[in-house]
Order: C-alpha cells, then sequence, then structure tokens
C-alpha cells in the first residue's frame, strides 16, 4: 500500500484541517472535543526542555576516533587500542551565554566528546583550555554566577566578575589565558581540546598512570581579536555553529590529533606542582605529548533537538581502563553531570538514542518517567534465574589510590612549587610574543573599563601585578590613561601610584 502524505495526529489518526478549528457555525466559539487543536498547542508548550545551566550554547558533529599509535602499555581501555576505530559525538560550547548567546564572545569553549565504544559510553567532557578557574567544586556554582547575570537588573557585569576572580587568585592562570588570544577561537575547528583535569589509566597487567588529554587541531590554531569577534557576534550570532555545520557539509571534514601527557604513578606524591590541581598544567618539558590518534568528525546531526540538545555527557562515564583522579573538582563533577541531566532531561536520558550505548546495557535500572523498555525479570540481584551479575575483574574501580586521613575541609597540601601566579606568568613571558603580550594588555583594559568599579579596580591591578609585575603595570597605566581621556579626575583615582608620580613630577 502507498502510503499518503496525510496529517495525522500524534495517535496517527488522519485530521480533517491543518488550517481551521473546530468551531459552531463559521464565527462561533472553538469546541473543547477539538482535541487536535488542543494537542498542537499542549505539545508547543512543552517543547522546550531546560537549557545547560553553563554551556547552554553549542553545537556538535559525529565522527570517529582512529588510534595510530601503541599505548596498550598504559591503558586496557578498547578504545585506545591499536588500529581501533570507535564512532562518536562532539558537542562544542561557550560557557556563559544562553542558548541565542553570540558564538564569538569572549569565554572558554566546551569540548564534550562520547566514545561510543565496546566497553560502553566513555565521556571526556573537557574544554579548549588546560586549566580552570577554581580547583574546588564547592566554588564552581559561585564562580559559574558571576559570569552570569545579577539577580536585581538581570545584566551581566564586568565588576561582579572581576570580585569573585581578584578574591579567588587561584584563578589568575585560567583568566590568563581567556584574556588572551585563544579567549576567542576563530571557529570551534581551530581550537585545541583538552581533559584539563588527570585521569587515571590503567593497563592490562593492573600498573596505574596519571595523565591528561590534549586534543590538538589539525586546522591549526586561529583566533579572532576582541574587536573581530564582536563584529562577528553582530552579523551572524552562529557564526561557530555555522562554520562547524557547512564544512562537514562541504566534505571539509575537521580534526584532531590526541595526545597524552603520561605521568608514573608514584612520580604524583613529590611532583614539583600538585598534578591534581586543576589550576595547573604540567609542563611540557616533564611530561612530553605522546600520541595516540586521531578524531575525525563527519557528520551532521539531523535532528538538533534529539542529537544535540538533549546529549548527556558525564564525566562519570568511564570504562575500563580509565579512571578519575584526586582532583576535587573531578570528584564533584561525577556527581553534578548525571543529577543534571535528571533534571534537565529526565530519569531515563539514557534511553535516548544519542545518549544510548552502542553496546547491550544489562542493568538493574527499572522503570521511571518515558522508560520505553525494560529488562525484565529478574529485577534484583543477587538472583539465581539467570540475571546478570558484575564481573569484579572489569569494573572502572581498578583506577584506585591509597587514601587516608581525617576528616577536613582544607586546601590541597602544597606541592614546592605550588602558587597562583608562577604558571600564569610563565605564559605572559615565556609563552606570548610582543604582539600577543600587547593584545593582552588591551583586552583586560577594555574589559576593565566596562563597568569595573573601586576598590575592585585596584585588586585588578594586583592581581595581574602578582602574575607578572609588568603587566599588571601596564594594565594599570592602560586604565587610567583611556579613563582620562573621557574624565581627567577619573583617571588620577584609578591609578594612585601614577597620579602621585605625577604629583612628584
Ligand atoms: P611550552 O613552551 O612547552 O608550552 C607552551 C604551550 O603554550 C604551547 O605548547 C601551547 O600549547 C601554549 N600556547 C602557545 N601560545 C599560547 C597562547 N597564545 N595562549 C595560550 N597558550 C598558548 O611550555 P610549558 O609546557 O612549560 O608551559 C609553559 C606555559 O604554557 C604554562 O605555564 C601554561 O601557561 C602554558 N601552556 C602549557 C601547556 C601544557 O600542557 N604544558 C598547555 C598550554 C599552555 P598547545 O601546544 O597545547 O597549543
Ligand atoms: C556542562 C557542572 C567544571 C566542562 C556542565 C553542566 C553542569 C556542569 C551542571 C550542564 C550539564 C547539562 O545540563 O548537560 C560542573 C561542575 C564543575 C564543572 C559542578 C566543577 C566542579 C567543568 C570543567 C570542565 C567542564 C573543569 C572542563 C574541563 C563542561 C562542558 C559542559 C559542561 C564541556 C557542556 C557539556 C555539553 O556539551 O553538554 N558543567 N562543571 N566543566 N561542563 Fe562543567
Amino acid at each position: 500500500m502507498t502510503e499518503q502524505n496525510f496529517t495525522t495526529d500524534d495517535a496517527g489518526i488522519p485530521v480533517t484541517s491543518d488550517e481551521h478549528s473546530l468551531t459552531i457555525g463559521t464565527d462561533g466559539p472553538i469546541l473543547l472535543q477539538d482535541h487536535y487543536l488542543i494537542e498542537k498547542m499542549a505539545q508547543f508548550n512543552r517543547e522546550r526542555v531546560a537549557e545547560r545551566q553553563p554551556h547552554a550554547k553549542g553545537g556538535g558533529a559525529f565522527g570517529r576516533f582512529e588510534v595510530t599509535e601503541d599505548v596498550s602499555a598504559y591503558t586496557k581501555a578498547d578504545l585506545f587500542q591499536p588500529g581501533k576505530k570507535t564512532d562518536l559525538l562532539i558537542r562544542f560550547s561557550s560557557v556563559a551565554g544562553e542558548r541565542g548567546s553570540p558564538d564569538t564572545w569572549r569565554d572558554p569553549r566546551g569540548f564534550a566528546v562520547k566514545f561510543y565504544t565496546e566497553q560502553g559510553n566513555y565521556d571526556m567532557v573537557g574544554n579548549n583550555t588546560p586549566v580552570f578557574f577554581v580547583r574546588d567544586p564547592m566554588k564552581f556554582q559561585d564562580f559559574i554566577r558571576s559570569q552570569k547575570r545579577r539577580a536585581d537588573n538581570n545584566l551581566r557585569d564586568h565588576d561582579m566578575q572581576w570580585d569573585f576572580w581578584t578574591l579567588s587568585p587561584e584563578s589568575a592562570h585560567q583568566v590568563t589565558w581567556l584574556m588572551g588570544d585563544r579567549g576567542i577561537p576563530r571557529t570551534w575547528r581551530h581550537m585545541n581540546g583538552y581533559s584539563s583535569h588527570t585521569y587515571m589509566w590503567v593497563n592490562a597487567a593492573g600498573e596505574k598512570f596519571w595523565v591528561k588529554y590534549h586534543f590538538h587541531t589539525d586546522q591549526g590554531i586561529e583566533f579572532f581579536t576582541q574587536h573581530e569577534g564582536d563584529q562577528m557576534a553582530s552579523v551572524d550570532t552562529d557564526y561557530h555553529t555555522r562554520d562547524l555545520w557547512e564544512h562537514i557539509d562541504g566534505g571539509e571534514y575537521p580534526s584532531w590529533t590526541l595526545k597524552m601527557q603520561i605521568m608514573p604513578f608514584e612520580d604524583a606524591d613529590d611532583y614539583r606542582f600538585n598534578p591534581f590541581d586543576l589550576t595547573k598544567v604540567w609542563p611540557h618539558s616533564d611530561y612530553p605529548l605522546i600520541p595516540v590518534g586521531r578524531m575525525t568528525l563527519d557528520r551532521n546531526p539531523t535532528d538538533y533537538h534529539c542529537e544535540i540538545e538533549q546529549a548527556a555527557f558525564e564525566p562519570s562515564n568511564l570504562v575500563p581502563g580509565i579512571g578519575p583522579s584526586p582532583d576535587k573538582m573531578l570528584i564533584g563533577r561525577l556527581f553534578s553531570y548525571p543529577d543534571a541531566h535528571r533534571y534537565r532531561i529526565g530519569a531515563n536520558y539514557k534511553e535516548l538514542p544519542v545518549n544510548r550505548p552502542h553496546v547491550p546495557v544489562h542493568s538493574y535500572s527499572k522503570d521511571g518517567n518515558m522508560r520505553h523498555h525494560n529488562p525484565g525479570d529478574p529485577v534484583y540481584v543477587p538472583n539465581s534465574k539467570g540475571g546478570p551479575h558484575a564481573d569484579p575483574s572489569q569494573v572502572g574501580e581498578t583506577a584506585t589510590w591509597y587514601g587516608a586521613g581525617d576528616m577536613v575541609r582544607s586546601p590541597y597540601a602544597l606541592h614546592k612549587e605550588d602558587d597562583d601566579w608562577g604558571q600564569a606568568g610563565t605564559m605572559v613571558r615565556d609563552v606570548l610574543d610582543d604582539a600577543a603580550r600587547d593584545r593582552l594588555v588591551d583586552n583586560i583594559v577594555g574589559h576593565l573599563l566596562n563597568g569595573v568599579s573601586e576598590p575592585i579596580l585596584a585588586k585588578a591591578f594586583e592581581y595581574w601585578r602578582n602574575v607578572d609585575k609588568t603587566l599588571g603595570d601596564r594594565i594599570a597605566d592602560g586604565v587610567s590613561t583611556k579613563q582620562s581621556e573621557t574624565d581627567p579626575k577619573a583617571g588620577e583615582q584609578a591609578n594612585p601610584a601614577r597620579s602621585s608620580a605625577q604629583a612628584k613630577a
């Protein structure tokens, strides 16, 4: 039978009009029995799921990861065995803006990868930066709120952002990154992705390693200046989303080379930096990058809501051979994401095709809203009815470490070179060239002039002097000069050092 393309309601029943409600007479009242009209209105009212709290604006694509080297000495994870190809989904995002916000605002970018492995889903939920703003999950909520909107006028507020940053000196490394060139990637194709966190890898012999993931873009790093980003934000709000879509659609498939830093398990205790502190990198000279394979994106989503908006990434999806580390932020995240998904999408979010693993599921989860398939009896374990049972040799918990001590609320114990400013200063002095340093100064000055008031402004100058004395002085000078151009009195207040020097002169 040839299928006719007639409209039906959601029950598959043909409807008699796409345009007219059922009324008494042509001008009469609408009848309650017009259940099709009611279905249309009710369904429309429920079209939106809540946007992600952070990382609301983003886009994604499908592809695969191909292992080109042999890293089996470090991990038994199936997806990293020689020659292996694994399907994946990636979602790129910005952090602070809402779902409709411009792609080219200055912000870190999310880099969330879901690998559909033969051992279940493995999610590497990283960013385009190797470090983060805070190192304890207790501060994450406050940090994100300081980046979003005020309670009173619902406006974003640089004063609030710098208040948080200057009171949180551990943020300095990430803020240096954010204010630099990489704070506005030209496109998602032109940025790296990092796990940022340290994870554990375990090989087939049970040997353990601490690892960091670096996805290096094969397209090369490219960025927008502040001016270019601002221009693009007004010309094309969805520039990054469009760029990714059009390149994949046109057969220009972007790719990234995965390289790992691998630290022997025993090195962690007396490494010069705390290797689990998310505000620090491991210098390449200490732990060089070891290539693993290539990620290529070659398929666009066909249904944005079902495949991207309802995609649920969670750092707790760890497969055998990969485990967490004592990074407190990571451990906080292991709880937070599945909790967010249960709220945002629903208890059975893992049943949606995009979140479902590509291997059979033998869990004892059961029922709940929108569940469409239960594993069946027996519904309990242990059982003598042939139900699935756990395999102690396979569980991710083989990635363990020894821990003991009193219960405390405390910062991490310091390693000998740990501080809040050092690695940020290294980036400013040793990594950036003169032109990149000039742009860094301009970006920070512009940001501070956009609504930051005393005493936070003075604290911001100190913050940057702690990163690098010359940088801090240049920023204070830059703010003061700009302020003097518009309001000579304000310029003097902004830079007491400068005005007292002028007075002496
Ligand atoms: P290296 O000279 O070996 O590494 C410097 C790295 O800095 C480069 O490899 C590149 O990372 C990154 N980089 C280059 N230009 C910029 C830029 N404009 N903005 C941000 N990052 C840039 O030195 P170290 O490993 O000793 O690190 C020195 C400093 O470099 C660190 O304190 C940190 O601030 C920064 N850095 C270090 C990384 C690491 O994992 N060791 C990673 C990124 C930055 P990539 O190759 O990843 O593109
Ligand atoms: C999204 C929490 C730190 C990367 C989210 C979401 C939450 C969250 C609740 C929204 C999830 C959703 O609704 O789908 C936290 C907490 C953190 C933390 C509690 C620290 C304690 C980090 C860090 C990184 C990161 C350090 C990167 C290294 C991301 C990414 C997304 C995201 C990429 C978007 C995922 C997607 O595309 O769906 N985070 N986060 N987060 N977070 Fe975090």
